[in-house]
Parts: structure tokens; C-alpha cells; sequence
């Protein structure tokens, strides 16, 4: 089997791990301490992200939308297919490597969706913009890293806090959603959004979409007033 080939890391600011790609052939995996945080191969439910999400507000007029954590691109690029060209998509990474690899060698993964004249890449935490901003967003998603239990970075442990979901809440226009991707279910985590105010509709999303694998959780949580 060809070997994998080491193309650089990057430190995740805040108490996170050190993250680093990796390429084999046409396969890309970025890892977190050594661990694979996610392939090239399996991105089923990162697309699924944005489309139980634009599915819910692409005929709004002038959609804005923020997302947090790119990886490979494959939310941004399935938010992209789905908005119209009225759309604004807020891309917010942590992690400024990764928009380097995603400008290099990831850029075609997902059809280089950074080029996207709708897309406002920054280079931030995306819970600095969630709760400095209120009643802004249509939609905020969120794939920062495995989910409510974590795996990269403690500080965003924050996100998914009661404090952080409230802050998600206000950062939302009435009736705009807050979708919320994860590796495994968490029971307390759902309790959370409901209690937050949130009406919440839980899915099982194939990690390889119609191609199947393993499942993956989406939270897709409306504010609904
Ligand atoms: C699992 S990947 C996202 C995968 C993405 N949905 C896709 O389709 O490729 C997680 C990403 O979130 C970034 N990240 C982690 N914490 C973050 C934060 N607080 N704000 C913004 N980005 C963050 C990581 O650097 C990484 O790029």
C-alpha cells in the first residue's frame, strides 16, 4: 500500500492540539495528535450539514450564513450549491494553516469553494463572531471538531456550553437555525438546545452518504421567535 506523505501542521490555538495533513495519492487526512479528524474520502455528512440546513432557508432573500471550521471545504462547498447568488456565507477557521492547505493542496477537494465571490473568510474563532453579533444570521453551522465531546480544542467546549448556545440564539434572525454537527449522540447536549429555547430536530446522517458508513449526528436547531 502507497505510504502516506506528511505535508505540514499547524498548533490549534486555545489549549488545542497539534494538527497535521497528510496526503496518499488522491486522499487527504488531517489529523489531531496523530488521530484522523477527518479523510477526503468521507465527507457524506459535512455535506449533509449544509443541506438539512440551506434546505430550510435558501428562499429567504439575501440569506447570510456563518460556518465554523472549513477542514476540507465539503460544508462550504454543499452551502454553496444550495444558496442562491444573493447568498453570504461568513467562513470563520481558527486555524490559518488550514486556509493555506485549503487555498493549495486541498483547494480541488470540493471544487475550491474559497474562489466563491459569496464567501467572507476570516480567520477566527467562531465563537468571537457568534457572540459579538446578535439577530444577524439566517443560519450558523457548526463543525469545529468531533462534536460536543471534543477532541481537538478544550476552548470550545465553550460552543456547545449553555452560555455558548444562548450567545448562538441571539447571533440568529427569528426562525433562523443553528445546525450543530457531531461524531456520536449526545443526550445532554440535545437537552441543552431545547432548554436554550431552541425546537430541535435530531438526524442520523451516513458519514458516506447514499455510499453508507458509519453514523454521524446533526442537530438542526430553530429559534423560533
Ligand atoms: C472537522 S473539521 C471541519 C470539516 C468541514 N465541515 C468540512 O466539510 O471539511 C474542523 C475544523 O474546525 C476548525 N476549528 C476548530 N475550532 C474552531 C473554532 N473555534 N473556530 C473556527 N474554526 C475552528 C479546525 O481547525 C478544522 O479546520
Amino acid at each position: 500500500m502507497m505510504p502516506w506523505e506528511f505535508l505540514g501542521s499547524a498548533h490549534v490555538p486555545g489549549n488545542g492540539g497539534k494538527l497535521s495533513l497528510h496526503k496518499r495519492g488522491g486522499e487527504f487526512s488531517i489529523r489531531v495528535d496523530g488521530r484522523e479528524l477527518m479523510n477526503s474520502r468521507v465527507h457524506g455528512s459535512e455535506d449533509a450539514l449544509a443541506e438539512l440546513t440551506c434546505a430550510r432557508i435558501a428562499d429567504r432573500p439575501s440569506p447570510r450564513v456563518l460556518i465554523g471550521g472549513l477542514g476540507m471545504g465539503y460544508t462550504l462547498a454543499a452551502a454553496l450549491r444550495l444558496l442562491g447568488p444573493g447568498a453570504l456565507v461568513v467562513m470563520a477557521e481558527l486555524v490559518p494553516e488550514v486556509v493555506n492547505w485549503n487555498q493549495g493542496p486541498l483547494a480541488d477537494l470540493a471544487g475550491n469553494p474559497l474562489q466563491d465571490n459569496r464567501v467572507n473568510i476570516r480567520i477566527i474563532d467562531v465563537g468571537e463572531i457568534i457572540k459579538t453579533e446578535h439577530q444577524v444570521y439566517d443560519a450558523i453551522l457548526l463543525d469545529v471538531d468531533n462534536g460536543p465531546e471534543g477532541l481537538a480544542r478544550k476552548g470550545n467546549d465553550r460552543l456547545y456550553s449553555r452560555t455558548g448556545l444562548d450567545a448562538a440564539f441571539a447571533a440568529l434572525r427569528t426562525a433562523g437555525v443553528l445546525a450543530v454537527w457531531s461524531a456520536v449522540p449526545n443526550k445532554d447536549f440535545a437537552l441543552r438546545l431545547r432548554q436554550t429555547g431552541f425546537k430541535v430536530d435530531e438526524q442520523r446522517v451516513r458519514a458516506r452518504g447514499s455510499s453508507g458508513g458509519g453514523q454521524h449526528t446533526i442537530w438542526i436547531a430553530e429559534r423560533a421567535s
